[in-house]
């Protein structure tokens, strides 16, 4: 009886192997092994996009009641649409800054207090997030047991007197993120936090924008830390992406000014021959080390992750980006 063998003496009928595959194999094995490798990639695709949901979701610590909490929130704008063409009376005549993607919300509220005579608005699409900048500017704080336990380690390393933790070498995530938490308490335990009355929110996707602001409302625009989209097929979702700018040109000012700080290389690069790509935007100050630029670094407001990652040893890199409108000239 005739009989195939592998290389482990495995036996195989070849009656069997003709049952097993179809026709289709036998004849065209080479498109078969093109397809089922595509299904493969596919399949390995479809597997990697879930775990990093998954982690997205976990990092993000999808919040059941952030929802409320944000749409409750008086620092929070509803309606803001309504708006849109009125902002200059909104503002009492101040000049509107805006941040796209603030996070917990910690630059734009000491650049608030710090800045008065200009009217912040800071922009986050995930209600998650923005609830921590809420509760900041409520004066709450998270009530779970970890954060009650690090408030208390706060308290007293201030009544005894001492530094808060100086991170050296690269900490553990979870020492980073108990460190970064002691040292946001801190900012709010020092003083009783007022929130400063020239700072609001609005919980909403960039891309939409422009329904909110009508042409030239806006006088600065701060990107800070915006996500990487490392993959080149989602370079359109990074901010500083062409196809931000051309929402950012629906409604920043003539003259108007677009500040990017981030500690990621390759989305500065990115960043800085997109602008210099782009037909209505000049450049007028880039620096790949932020902080030991003495006219960049001056004044610099530290944001939650500029924090963090300088903490790891990061450089920070930042540009300032002018916008030219003629049509407004
Ligand atoms: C990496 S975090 C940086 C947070 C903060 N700016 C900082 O420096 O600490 C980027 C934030 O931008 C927000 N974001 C990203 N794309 C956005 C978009 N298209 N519209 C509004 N927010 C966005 C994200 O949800 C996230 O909270």
């Amino acid at each position: 009886m005739s009989e195939i063998r592998n290389p482990t003496s495995f036996v195989i009928e070849p009656k069997f192997l003709s049952v097993q595959l179809p026709p289709f194999f036998i004849n065209h094995p080479t498109r078969c092994c093109r397809l089922s490798s595509k299904y493969l990639y596919c399949g390995i695709e479809l597997a990697f996009l879930w775990i990093s949901c998954k982690n997205r979701d976990m990092r993000l610590r999808n919040i059941p009641e952030a929802k409320e909490i944000v749409a409750n929130s008086p620092f929070v704008l509803k309606d803001a649409e309504a708006l849109r063409g009125k902002w200059q009376a909104f503002t009492g005549g101040r000049p509107l800054y805006v941040e796209i993607g603030t996070g917990k919300g910690r630059f734009l509220m000491e650049l608030a207090a710090r800045e008065p005579e200009r009217y912040f608005l800071g922009v986050e699409r995930y209600e998650s997030v923005l609830m921590r900048a809420v509760e900041k500017m409520e004066g709450k704080l998270p009530q779970d047991p970890a954060s009650v336990l690090e408030r208390a380690e706060v308290k007293e390393s201030q009544r005894n007197g001492a530094e808060l933790p100086e991170m050296t070498g690269i900490p553990e995530e979870a020492e980073l993120s108990k460190a970064e938490h002691l040292l946001e308490e801190a900012d709010l335990t020092e003083e009783k936090f007022e929130p400063p009355e020239n700072l609001r929110f609005l919980c909403m996707d960039a891309r939409d924008l422009p329904a909110v602001f009508a042409p030239g409302e806006v006088a600065k625009i701060f990107l800070n830390f915006s996500d990487p989209w490392p993959k080149v097929r989602h370079a359109k979702r990074r901010l500083t992406s062409r196809n931000f700018l051309a929402v950012y040109e629906e409604f920043l000012a003539n003259g108007g000014i677009l500040e990017f700080k981030t500690d990621n290389r390759d989305l500065f690069e990115f960043s800085v021959e997109e602008f210099d790509a782009a037909e209505h935007w000049t450049l007028t100050a880039v620096t790949r080390d932020l902080h030991a630029d003495s006219v960049l670094g001056a004044d610099n407001v530290m944001t939650e992750y500029e924090r963090k990652f300088s903490a790891l040893g990061n450089k920070i890199c930042k540009l300032v980006a002018v916008y030219h409108n003629e049509k407004e000239e």
